[in-house]
């Protein structure tokens, strides 16, 4: 029990500067965006012209104020714990629990909490393999190949990226939208809602460019990139007293207030309620809880974080909550208001916001993201630096950039079952290899998606281990990121792919070396 937790304090510097992604003053203009987009062309659901007023034409008193909770970085129990000090104990005007939104990193992620937590119904989304900024796509998308084969979210439901230290490039969102993302959450709008010349635009899609970061990101704006359907959801950030000279993006409760030197939970809480109030008294634009969620863990060995702090956030959310209509969400609950935006009167029938919870049977024992049916059943994965758990059996080697579904290690257990196409996580039984679905209510069809090797569809599905093109659970466009088994099926061109992948991994590897 002590080795891990030694291991995990030498993490401890990482965790810290990732943190970043501060920003210090405004990364637009409404020059430096030059944008422009026609409504009349531009219509929801599949465009949204970058704008501050509410979508679908509704008047602010007919808007909900989402406030979107999200976390950044591995999933442990630390992390979870951090998040669940905030959120376990509300309920939405639904009277249902809300839900987040889980930017994932697999270094040190604990896969089995992530099934979990997705079954939950919180979303997760993607935050490179091993964190790294401006990622090239072995990073991103093999964080879907890890994620679907190992934690067993669909490739359909991992709909969301943002960049590691908020660090993205042109070429970032157009390899996202090549991976069929539906979002990217990486931008920043720096403005206050009250300033005439705010950045504070509704989640838009980039049919005629961004219109955010136009003054930090080489080569956006202007109308580019042009990636039709594909949605930027601005972070918004706090103002404190100094206005635009003053803005709190991420974690802003680690941040001194109004130019002080040390960090005053009231001065935050203060400009927090403040920025809360111009957004909900103004066009309601979204308004987002951006966390760290390592830095508020009281369980996390080595972290002190201040109870007052924690307390000061509950506090916030306490009196956001008291105001009528605030609801908090998940960015992709936010994007299906956005997509559909019914008025308030309507919302305690709007599918995305209620309650969800799959109807297994409590006495099943199946490895199925559900505590009480899985417990005994998961795989323990002994790897060094960071030993995990599983439903879907324990990978060879720890899977990576270059290689992100190694075959299963098979030796001391039998293989287990990868999440197939045609089966929702909850009722999937890895072990038996069988969907405990038998209603209509729990039929899932899962997508394929272009991440392998040169825009191979991959899907779910298999064991993780040899190729096998006729394998049943497979479905007909089945294509493991497994280059050593199959070869002499892959297109030319994968080898060096694969090699640059490989390239990637130690160049990651020395960039969390000289972070530390
Ligand atoms: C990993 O998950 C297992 C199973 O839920 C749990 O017992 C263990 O405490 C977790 N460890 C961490 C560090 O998340
Ligand atoms: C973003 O990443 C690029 C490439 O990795 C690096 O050169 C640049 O300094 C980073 N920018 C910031 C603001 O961290
Ligand atoms: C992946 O599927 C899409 C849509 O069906 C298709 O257009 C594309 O050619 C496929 N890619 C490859 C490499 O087969
Ligand atoms: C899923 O697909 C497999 C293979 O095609 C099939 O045997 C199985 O019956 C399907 N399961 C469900 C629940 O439809």
């Amino acid at each position: 029990m002590m080795l891990p937790f030694v291991l995990l304090s030498t993490l401890l510097p990482l965790l810290v500067v990732a943190q970043d992604g501060s920003i210090s003053g405004p990364t637009s203009s409404s020059q430096a965006a030059g944008y422009s987009c026609d409504p009349n062309k531009c219509k929801l659901p599949t465009c949204n012209c970058a704008s501050t007023s509410p979508p679908g034409g509704l008047k602010p008193s007919d808007v909900p104020q989402f406030i979107v909770f999200t976390a950044d970085d591995a999933i442990q129990s630390y992390t979870l714990d951090a998040v669940n000090q905030f959120l376990a104990q509300r309920k939405n005007p639904n009277g249902c629990p809300p839900k987040m939104t889980y930017f994932t990193s697999l270094s040190f992620t604990n896969y089995t909490l992530v099934t979990d937590w997705y079954v939950a119904g919180n979303e997760i989304a993607d935050h490179t393999m091993t964190h790294v900024g401006t990622p090239p796509a072995d990073e991103i998308n093999g964080n879907l190949i890890a994620l679907n084969a190992l934690a067993g979210i669909p490739l359909s439901d991992i709909k969301g990226f943002r960049a590691p230290f908020l660090n993205y490039s042109v070429d970032t969102l157009k390899l996202l939208a090549q991976s069929a993302f539906t979002y990217d959450s990486s931008a920043a709008a720096s403005i206050p809602v009250d300033d005439p010349d705010t950045d504070a635009f509704w989640p838009y899609t980039l049919d005629n460019g961004m219109a955010n970061d136009c003054l930090e990101v080489p080569g956006s704006c202007k109308g580019e990139p042009k990636l039709p359907g594909f949605w930027e959801i601005p972070m918004y950030a706090f103002f404190d007293n100094r206005g635009v000279a003053g803005p709190h993006l991420m974690d802003p409760w680690l941040d001194a207030a109004n130019g002080q030197s040390t960090v005053d939970d009231a001065a935050t809480l203060d400009y927090m309620k403040k920025t809360f109030t111009a957004h909900y008294n103004g066009n309601r634009q979204p308004i987002g809880l951006y966390t760290h969620p390592i830095h508020l863990s009281l369980t996390y060995p080595g972290v002190n974080a201040p109870k007052s702090t924690i307390a000061m956030i509950n506090n916030f959310l306490d009196w956001a909550q008291e105001q009528q209509n605030v609801w908090i969400v998940s960015n992709e609950q936010l994007l299906e208001w956005v997509k559909n935006p019914v008025p308030v009167s309507q919302l305690n029938d709007f599918v995305p916001l209620k309650c969800s919870s799959p109807n297994v049977d409590a006495s099943m024992k199946i490895c199925n993201g559900v505590p009480q049916n899985e417990n005994g059943l998961l795989s323990h994965c002994a790897f060094s630096d960071f030993p995990f758990y599983t439903c879907y059996g324990c990978p060879s080697e720890q899977p990576s950039p270059a290689n992100p579904n190694p075959p299963q290690a098979t030796s001391s257990a039998p293989a287990r079952h990868r999440l197939p196409t045609n089966c929702s996580t909850p009722f999937w039984d890895p072990i038996d290899g069988k969907c405990v679905c038998n209603s209509d209510s729990c039929k899932f069809t899962d997508l394929s998606r272009p991440i392998g090797p040169n825009g191979a569809n991959l899907t779910g599905g298999g064991t993780g281990s040899d190729f096998n093109p006729s394998a049943a659970d497979a479905g007909p466009s089945y294509v493991p990121f497994n280059g050593a088994a199959v070869s002499s099926r892959l297109p030319q061109g994968v080898w060096s792919a694969v090699l640059l992948g490989s390239v990637g991994a130690v160049l990651g590897a020395l960039g969390v070396i000289s972070r530390l």
